[in-house]
């Protein structure tokens, strides 16, 4: 298998219910608005907590300008889901009397996990509230699809390429041996030893997905991919640590979902299966700055030295997904991140504008 037109592969979702577990943020939000746009029922269940309205309008985010942008950029999640048709609950994963109302009332078909502290580097600063969003979410979540395993098809976790750890290699694959390091990292991967523990003890059928490095519309995590054109229209310097030769396989959202979608609608019930899920090709974060000062000629480029505790990343092979589900990603960095760029100028044009 290796090219198949996402119209075919999505009639496959047709009589699916999907529910994303944490999808008000960055990813679920857009998986859903693309499900709904195939016609999929799609519910996002959310407790709003992480990246939310409240962090950005009350606690200190910075300055007014990015508070400003990133309650808009909230603000249109919200009504492109409602738009679209998203069925949203306000709801805490953490309570399995909750959530198992949901799945009572819902009855998914196939089951999303993306409920966590979305950064390693915020993860660490809170190590427990990391291991309860990630991992007492996921033990609810196990535990209503061992319940109700006739009716769940598919569980679908987040995990992430940190659990490769330091990379040996310029790539892996997902036979490559994980050596997480740090809190983000641990509970990704042990999260994806329960879902291989509840696949084989119970049947559940489980999917891992290996994302890495996301960049795209609405999103307000300040990863390296925002900050970047944040900081060129605000006048801040863009800062490059060790010159910037650190590499990171860099994935524009759309061929996530895209990815996501395909191993959602060809996954066959009772199977377990891991794929990465990225770009396919490291870059550079001075390739990252190259394409900003190019849209923003007077961006600041500053260089800093090098983090003692930088982890080693590189690139994360496709094979695997190209042969089983058709994925072809095609949004390379010059292409996805030129129009994010150009996306994020207009939406501060229009929000910051004068007052910058
Ligand atoms: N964005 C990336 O580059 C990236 C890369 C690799 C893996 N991932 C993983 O993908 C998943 C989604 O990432 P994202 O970028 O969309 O993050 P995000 O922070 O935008 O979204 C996570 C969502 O989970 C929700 N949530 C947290 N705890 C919850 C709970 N107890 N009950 C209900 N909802 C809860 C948050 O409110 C938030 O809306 C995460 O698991 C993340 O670790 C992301």
């Amino acid at each position: 298998m290796t090219d198949i037109p996402f119209e075919t592969v999505v009639e496959k979702l047709a009589d699916g219910r999907v529910m994303l577990i944490g999808g008000a943020g960055f990813i679920g939000h857009n998986l859903a608005i693309k499900l709904r746009a195939s016609g999929v029922e799609t519910m996002v269940l959310d407790n709003m907590m992480v990246n939310s309205m409240v962090d950005n309008a009350f606690h200190d985010r910075g300055d007014l300008a990015k508070r400003k942008l990133n309650l808009h950029f909230l603000m249109t999640r919200f009504e492109m889901m409602r738009d679209a048709g998203v069925q949203l609950i306000n709801c805490d994963a953490r309570s399995y009397a909750d959530l198992a109302q949901t799945f009572d009332t819902f009855k998914p078909t196939k089951v999303v996990h993306l409920s966590a502290i979305a950064s390693a580097v915020e993860a660490r600063k809170n190590p427990g509230l990391c291991f309860d969003l990630q991992l007492s979410t996921l033990r609810n979540v196990l535990e209503l699809c061992r319940l109700s395993h006739q009716q769940v098809a598919t569980l679908m976790l987040l995990s992430s390429s940190t659990v490769y750890g330091d990379f040996e290699s310029d790539s892996v694959d997902e036979v490559t041996r994980p050596r997480p390091r740090g809190i983000y990292a641990n509970t990704k991967y042990m999260a994806e030893r329960l879902l291989r523990t509840y696949h084989h003890g119970d049947g559940i059928g489980t999917c891992i997905i290996r994302p890495s490095a996301l960049y795209g519309e609405r999103c307000v995590s300040r990863r390296v991919s925002q900050a970047f054109i944040e900081n060129a229209l605000a006048g801040r310097p863009l800062l490059l640590e060790g010159g910037g030769d650190g590499l990171l396989d860099f994935t524009y959202i759309e061929d996530l979902t895209d990815g996501m979608i395909r191993a959602l609608a060809l996954h066959e019930a009772g199977t377990s299966d891991t794929f990465n899920l990225t770009f396919g090709h490291a870059r550079t974060i001075v390739d990252l700055a190259a394409i900003v000062k190019d849209i923003v000629p007077n961006a600041i480029l500053e260089e800093r030295p090098r983090a003692a505790e930088k982890p080693i990343r590189g690139t994360l092979r496709m094979d695997k997904a190209r042969e089983r589900l058709g994925f072809n990603p095609s949004w390379p960095l010059e292409r996805g991140y030129r129009q994010y760029c150009e996306w994020y100028v207009g939406e501060w044009e229009k929000i910051v504008g004068a007052n910058a």
